[in-house]
């Protein structure tokens, strides 16, 4: 009886996360400055699909490695492609934000930075994404020259 109560709840469980899926994505970390995605390294070509359909979209990270925060720190910053470069030198000495200059408009979100088997996440508005080329990168310095990839809203 109970097991299959517990099996019912179970398979209730997988069909909310299943559904809950198309608007959210799960990104790794890594001690050697990437991310993996669907178990592929992202590259600068690497494209996210963000369903349209979406209102907000959540991208999750796991820090897979063991190194901390202060030698290997990731996080999620999501920004216009053209804009990253301006946002990069301007955090570059913001250690104690995460490398990103306090309330930089030009950041559409971003995530808190983490270290070896920590997890965050960042979510954000679809609507804040349409219209332009919006890519994802660590902000962590010089990681997003490994670390970036593309969102493609459709
Ligand atoms: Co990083």
């Amino acid at each position: 009886m109970l097991k299959k109560a517990l099996f019912v709840s179970a398979l209730a469980l997988s069909f909310g996360a299943a559904s809950a899926a198309s608007c959210e994505v799960q990104l790794e970390g890594t001690d050697a400055m990437t991310y993996i995605y669907n178990g592929k390294t992202v590259t600068k070509t690497t494209e996210i699909v963000v369903p349209a359909s979406c209102k907000e979209f959540t991208m999750k990270l796991k820090h897979t490695g063991k190194m901390p925060a202060k030698t290997m720190g990731h996080n999620i910053v999501v920004a216009k492609a053209s804009d990253i470069a301006g946002i990069v030198k301007d955090g570059a000495k913001a250690k104690d934000t995460d490398y990103l200059k306090p309330n930089d408009a030009r950041v559409v979100a971003h995530s808190k930075m983490i270290g070896g088997g920590e997890e965050t996440s960042v979510k954000f508005d679809v609507a804040k994404i349409k219209g332009g080329q919006f890519d994802f990168f660590c902000s962590y310095p010089a990681h997003q020259a490994k670390m970036r990839g593309k969102l493609v809203v459709k």
